[in-house]
């Protein structure tokens, strides 16, 4: 077992990220209050001001992102008076201009969601998991998420023919070009960029949980042991948790002190010397 290290801090994401020494973390994966939703438990923030009050956040996580490291931000835009907002995507826009690289977006396909009815839709089955960077030449370990191949494809990858064998290389630099078989690797396969996990019934003691597959896909994805992972809207403390588990050191953040003791009590405790200052009260 790895001798990690689990923070858990109670605050303001906006403050208490000033705490953390500049380029120490490798993955911020993170849902946060989405706009206009859920006034009674926490957020509330207008769609009108949501920008104005996420920039000072990210100013911080880029601050304390490795220049190799990656922003996974899971969010999505309701629709209201007969339309989407556009809020999330005016926080793109100004998340580039910030300097944030918008190298992704993946698509969280909520596969277990409920059918409905709508007047003039369908039901939303489907979430952003939008990628930043600060650099385009960042760290990915693509074989960890390797899967197998299914069933689908079996006829059509597992007896390649001898064309599909030795097809011209790419010319656009990738290296693979039409030759199938570069990407099957005994008998996996790199996913695309569509994510299939089930949503989470309300069984955690907080309205709005990610599932554990997703913050677990990301740190497979983006880190390696002993790497830091970083949650400002920690929650339930799903990403603390999946850290944990998969030996990556980890900070979650939350505002609300009851989410912070029910996650403080899942989650060990363990001694760190990365705060500067050591102004923090863990
Ligand atoms: C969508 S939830 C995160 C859920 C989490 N992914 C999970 O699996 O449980 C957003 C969280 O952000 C917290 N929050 C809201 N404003 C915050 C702020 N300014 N600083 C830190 N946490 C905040 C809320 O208390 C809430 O728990």
């Amino acid at each position: 077992m790895h001798n990690i290290t689990t923070k858990i801090l109670l605050g303001d994401s906006r403050e208490v990220l000033k705490e953390i020494d500049d380029n120490l973390i490798d993955l911020i994966v993170t849902s946060p209050p989405y706009a206009d939703r859920r006034k009674n438990t926490y957020g509330g923030i207008s769609t009108e001001k949501y920008v104005e009050w996420f920039l000072p956040v990210s100013e911080q996580l880029l601050r304390v992102l490795k220049p190799t490291g990656t922003f996974i931000l899971n969010i999505k835009e309701k629709a209201e008076n007969g339309e989407r907002s556009t809020y999330v995507l005016e926080l793109i826009l100004a998340l580039r201009k910030q300097g944030w690289l918008w190298t992704e977006e993946f698509i969280w396909h909520k596969k277990n969601s409920y059918p409905g009815k709508w007047p003039n839709r369908f039901r939303d089955s489907w979430e952003r998991v939008l990628q930043f960077n600060k650099a385009r030449d960042f760290n990915m370990y693509q074989e960890a998420v390797m899967v197998p191949v299914g069933d689908w494809a079996n006829g059509r990858l597992k007896n390649l023919s001898e064309t599909d064998k030795i097809r011209d290389n790419s010319k656009s630099g990738s290296g693979f070009g039409k030759n199938i078989s570069n990407w099957l690797k005994r008998s996996m396969v790199y996913p695309n960029n569509v994510l299939q996990f089930a949503t989470v019934c309300n069984n955690k003691n907080h309205s709005a949980t990610f599932p554990e597959e997703l913050p677990e896909w990301f740190i497979k994805l983006f880190t390696q042991p002993n790497d830091w992972v970083l949650d400002p809207f920690l929650g339930s403390g799903t990403t603390s948790e999946v850290s944990q588990r998969m030996g990556r050191n980890s900070i979650g953040i939350d505002i609300i002190p009851e989410y912070v003791e029910m996650v403080k009590e899942k989650v060990a405790q363990k001694e760190s010397s990365i705060f500067s200052h050591n102004k923090i009260a863990v």
